[in-house]
C-alpha cells in the first residue's frame, strides 16, 4: 500500500499500521478501556441523516468558517496531539506547514516535539496552543510567556485529564515518551527499519516546551499516565482556569468540556468556546460522544459561546452534520495523525485534500453555498 492508495481516513490508518511499530500505532490509536467511547464517537454520526435540497445554483460555494476570531477556509480545526516527532521525523513541522497552506487551524499540544517559537514563526494561519495545566507554577507561567510573545491566535487549556484513563495498549506495549527500546520492545522497532533508522538518525527527540522546567518525558522515560498522574496538577478548578484565561489575556477555550452545567458555567465566565471532546476516547471510556451530546447543549448555550465538536471525525459529512447540529466548527486528531504517520506531510497534505473534497462535494449535494446554511432543518435524527 502506497500513499496514492490512500483515499480516505482509513486507508491512512492502514498505511500508518503498516509502517509505525506496534507501540506508536497502539499509542495512537488506542483509547481507554473497552475504546467504546472512541468507537461511539465515529458511529455518532450515523444517528443523524442529512437531507438535501436540490437545484440550488452551487456552481460556486464558500466553505470559509470563522471561530475564535479568525476566518479559516475549511469549518475543520486540527486538534492538538503530543510528541509527533514520534509519528514520522517531520512531527509537528509538517502538520504546520499543512495546515498553513490549507489555512486551518492548527493546534500544538503542550507536548509537542517543536517549539512554541518555531511554530509561532510559521505560516499566516491561526494557532492555538493546548495548555496542560502542571503543578510546577513556574512552567505554567513560562508556557503562557512563550505563547504571548510567540503571537499564539488561542490558548486551550484541556480539562479531561485530570488522572490519565486507563490506556491499556499503552500499558501492554510499555509505552513511553521518549521512546525506550527495551529488549521486549526491540523487535516492534527493528522490524520497521525505516522509521527506526528515522527515529534514530533525524533530529533529535525533545519536549521544548516542557523541558525548560522538567526533565520528566524528555531527559527521563515516562508514561503518559505517568506524566499526567504526577505532573499535572489535579487541584484545577474554575477559579484557576479563569486565572489562566485573566493571565493569558486572549482568546481561551476549554477542551473537553461535556456536560450541560460546565457549559453554562463556561458561558457565564465569557469564555470564547469550549471544545465538546472526551478526548478521543482516551480518558473516561463509557462518555458520551461529543455530536450525540452536541444539541443540548447547542440548546444550552448556543449563540453566547462557541461550540467546536471535537473526535470521531473521519468524513467531510461528520464536518457537515456538526455545523448543522450547530457546531461552530468540528475538529479532529486521528483525522491527520494516520496520515502524519504514514507519509509526513504529504500525507497530511493529502487528508486534507480528501477532507476538503468531501467537504465541497457535501456541500454542493446539499444545495448548501455557504457554511452559514447548515442549519438544524437539514438534519433529522433517527
Ligand atoms: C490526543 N489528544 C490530545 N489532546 C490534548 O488536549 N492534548 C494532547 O497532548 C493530546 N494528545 C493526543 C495524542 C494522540 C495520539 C491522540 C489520538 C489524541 C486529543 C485530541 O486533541 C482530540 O481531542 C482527539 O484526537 C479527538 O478525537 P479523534 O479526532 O482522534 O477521533
Ligand atoms: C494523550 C495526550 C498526551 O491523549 O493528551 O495521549
Amino acid at each position: 500500500m502506497r500513499l496514492s492508495d490512500c483515499h480516505n481516513i482509513d486507508d491512512f490508518r492502514l498505511l500508518a499500521k503498516q509502517r509505525l511499530p506496534w507501540p506508536v500505532f497502539d499509542y495512537i490509536d488506542g483509547a481507554a478501556d473497552d475504546e467504546l467511547t472512541k468507537a461511539r464517537n465515529t458511529q455518532a454520526f450515523a444517528s443523524a441523516d442529512l437531507v438535501p435540497d436540490v437545484l440550488a445554483g452551487v456552481e460556486t460555494i464558500d466553505t470559509r468558517c470563522t471561530a475564535l476570531g479568525r476566518t479559516t477556509d475549511l469549518p475543520l480545526i486540527l486538534s492538538p496531539t503530543a510528541l509527533q516527532r514520534v509519528f514520522h521525523w517531520q512531527g509537528e513541522r509538517a502538520v504546520a506547514r499543512a495546515a498553513a497552506q490549507a489555512n486551518l487551524w492548527f493546534g500544538i499540544s503542550s507536548l509537542a516535539t517543536v517549539s512554541i517559537e518555531e511554530i509561532g514563526a510559521m505560516g499566516a494561519n491561526p494557532k492555538m496552543f493546548q495548555f496542560y495545566y502542571h503543578k510546577d507554577r513556574g512552567l505554567n507561567r513560562s508556557m503562557i510567556e512563550r505563547c504571548q510573545a510567540a503571537k499564539f491566535d488561542a490558548i486551550a487549556l484541556t480539562v479531561d485529564t485530570i488522572v490519565s484513563g486507563k490506556r491499556e495498549r499503552c500499558a501492554r506495549s510499555g509505552f513511553t515518551s521518549p521512546p525506550r527500546f527495551t529488549l521486549s520492545s526491540a523487535l516492534s522497532y527493528a522490524i520497521k527499519p525505516r522509521w527506526a533508522l528515522d527515529y534514530v538518525f533525524r533530529e533529535r527527540f525533545a519536549l521544548p516546551n516542557l523541558d525548560t522546567h522538567v526533565r520528566e518525558g524528555t531527559g527521563e522515560a515516562v508514561s503518559i499516565a505517568g506524566y499526567f498522574n504526577t505532573m499535572l496538577d489535579q487541584a484545577m478548578d474554575w477559579k484557576m482556569a479563569e486565572q489562566l484565561r485573566d493571565d493569558w489575556g486572549g482568546k481561551f477555550a476549554l477542551k473537553g468540556v461535556m456536560s450541560v452545567a460546565d457549559a453554562r458555567r463556561a458561558a457565564d465566565m465569557g469564555i470564547d468556546a469550549i471544545v465538546l471532546s472526551n478526548h478521543g476516547g482516551r480518558q473516561l471510556d463509557g462518555s458520551r460522544a461529543p455530536f450525540d451530546q452536541l444539541p443540548e447543549i447547542v440548546d444550552a448555550v448556543g449563540g453566547r459561546i462557541e461550540i467546536v465538536c471535537d473526535g470521531g471525525v473521519r468524513r467531510g459529512s461528520h464536518v457537515l452534520k456538526s455545523l448543522c447540529a450547530g457546531a461552530t466548527a468540528a475538529s479532529g486528531g486521528r483525522l491527520y495523525l494516520y496520515a502524519l504517520a504514514a507519509a509526513g506531510q504529504a500525507g497530511v497534505e493529502r487528508a486534507i485534500a480528501i477532507l476538503r473534497d468531501e467537504i465541497e462535494r457535501g456541500m454542493k449535494l446539499l444545495g448548501v453555498k455557504s457554511v452559514g446554511e447548515l442549519t438544524p432543518d437539514r438534519l433529522r435524527w433517527r
